[in-house]
């Protein structure tokens, strides 16, 4: 390794998109610090820049790109420090990322994040390449890199690491474990990749298929979490419920897939709280709705994206439900689990979208009444089934319009639910400082909802007990209940 390169050991990772990406950051982080890394917390400070990048609508796309492009400075005033890019905009453009950007050095799809160690040594070891690649690929309509004092041609660079590879039987699940829950919360990945075929979805081409871990290691990890401090889990899988290991969790009689396996987690582990994130609709069977009724680890809340309220534009979507088949579901759940929360993603404007099938999505959010929602304007995306056979007929404005209302519509919802609640005494786990950095802390109710209050840090990853004093549009402002003071 050259000399210079010694003691290079500060990293920064930049964070885009879903709960995946989330937890892929937290495994690369916990990767480098494995390599002697320490995290900085900010890019100009760190030897090594990792974009963990987000591909899901246009939006989150350019972002992306943007930031890249814009990460030029850092090498122009460190050459030596080292600047990657993963997750999924790095599996969607790959080589073609590294061809326009000369300043990038790494280039790897989700799936690889195991072999970060490999990359960065195999391009701290590699000799500087005279010239960069000249870019020519079609990755939409990225800024330049002209006017920032950068620029192609102006970077002396190493060779370009790059590894895409995404095939199901290559993939390995990362075992390693960090020492310390501080937050008292973490992600376990169960699945990775989906087999679904959501025409809209570009994640089953960027995340590939999917793979099931092994129910054992899932609970070998989670309980050295429980030993390193988690309280709560949350089991993370684009697909969730279809987690279907070769294994099942629990065989002869016992439950199958996601159900199983949170029985065996319930049973086997000392976690308090179990959640799971994203479930497709289609797969809330019964036998998962019975341990909603049954297990009081398995928390009341249930992120179910239900995308549109019309039958016709639900099959345009592909999405394998009706209206009716996911009313039951909220139905059944609201009746074994009282107080349950139920969220939602809702997609504005997808091609063809007519004001009628629209006024059944506001319908359903009426009917239904969710604790909160997402909800996104329709984002053709390339290479997906809706880009291809669907023109993206509904204009911009209706989008916006149409977007508008159903958040509007939520907004009302979400604030008599929080209302409702003002006065009541709950759980919380305190899982840090609030968002606003105000210095309150912040924590998680069962039903996942947000509280801030003040408190001392060191109840960090502890369960407390809380009034609800205030009801704000996304968030509780809450108090904390001594025990001598009830
Ligand atoms: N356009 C708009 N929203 C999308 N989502 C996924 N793909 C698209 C797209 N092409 C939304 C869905 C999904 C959430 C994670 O992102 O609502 O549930
Ligand atoms: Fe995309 Fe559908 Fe898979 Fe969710 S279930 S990741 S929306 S393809």
């Amino acid at each position: 390794m050259p000399a210079k390169y010694v003691n290079l050991k500060r990293c920064f990772i930049k964070t885009y998109g879903c709960q995946m990406n989330e937890h892929d950051s937290q495994k690369m982080n916990l990767l480098l610090h494995r390599l002697g890394y320490e995290t900085v917390d900010a890019p100009e400070k760190a030897d090594l820049i990792l974009f963990n990048t987000c591909t899901i609508r246009e939006k989150a796309y350019h972002k992306a790109i943007s930031e890249i492009g814009r990460s030029a400075i850092f090498k122009k005033c460190r050459p030596q420090t080292l600047i990657g890019v993963c997750g999924c905009v790095a599996q969607q453009d790959g080589i073609k990322l590294a061809e326009r950007y000369p300043h990038i050095d790494m280039v790897f799809g989700p799936d690889q994040i195991n072999k970060l160690p490999n990359l960065i040594r195999k391009i701290r070891s590699s000799s500087p390449r005279p010239s960069p690649i000249k870019g020519e690929g079609d990755i939409g309509s990225p800024p330049t890199l002209e006017g920032e004092g950068g620029g192609e041609g102006g970077f002396e660079r190493l060779a370009v690491a790059l590894d895409l590879i995404n095939t199901p039987d290559e993939y390995n699940f990362l075992n390693d474990v960090p020492d310390k829950v501080e937050s008292g919360c973490a992600f376990v990945t169960v699945t990775k990749g989906c087999n679904c075929s959501c025409t809209y979805c570009i994640v089953p081409s960027v995340r590939g298929k999917e793979v099931s871990r092994a129910a054992d290691d899932i609970i070998d990890e989670v309980r050295k979490l429980v030993r390193a401090g988690l309280k709560e889990v949350t089991l993370l899988g684009q697909n969730v419920t279809s987690y279907n290991p070769p294994t099942p969790p629990l065989e002869k009689g016992g439950k199958r897939g996601l159900t199983g396996l949170i029985k065996r987690l319930a049973d086997e582990t000392d976690i308090l709280r179990i959640r799971f994130t994203s479930p497709n609709p289609r797969d809330v069977d019964e036998e998962l709705i019975r341990e909603f009724a049954e297990n009081p680890k398995l928390c009341p809340h249930i992120h179910l994206p239900v995308q549109s309220g019309c039958n016709e534009v639900l099959k345009k979507m592909r999405r394998g439900y009706t209206r009716e088949g996911y009313l039951e579901i909220v139905k059944l759940l609201r009746e074994v689990r009282s107080g349950i929360s139920i969220t939602s993603d809702f997609i504005a404007g997808f091609p063809g979208e007519t004001e009628t099938q629209f006024e059944e999505t506001i319908d359903l959010l009426k009917q239904v009444q969710f604790d909160s929602i997402f909800a996104f304007k329709y984002s053709q995306r390339p290479g997906t089934k809706a880009a291809i056979e669907f023109d993206d007929s509904v204009p911009v404005d209706v989008k916006e319009a149409r977007l508008e209302r159903v958040l509007s519509t939520q907004r009302k919802i979400t604030c008599a639910k929080n209302e409702a609640l003002v006065g009541q005494i709950r759980e919380l786990l305190v899982t840090g400082y609030d968002r606003k950095n105000t210095g309150r802390l912040m924590g998680r109710l069962a039903d996942n909802r947000i509280v801030n209050f003040a408190g001392n840090i060191n109840l960090l990853g502890s369960i407390v007990r809380i009034r609800v004093r205030r009801a704000l549009a996304n968030s509780l402002e809450g108090e904390i209940i001594h025990d001598n003071n009830p």
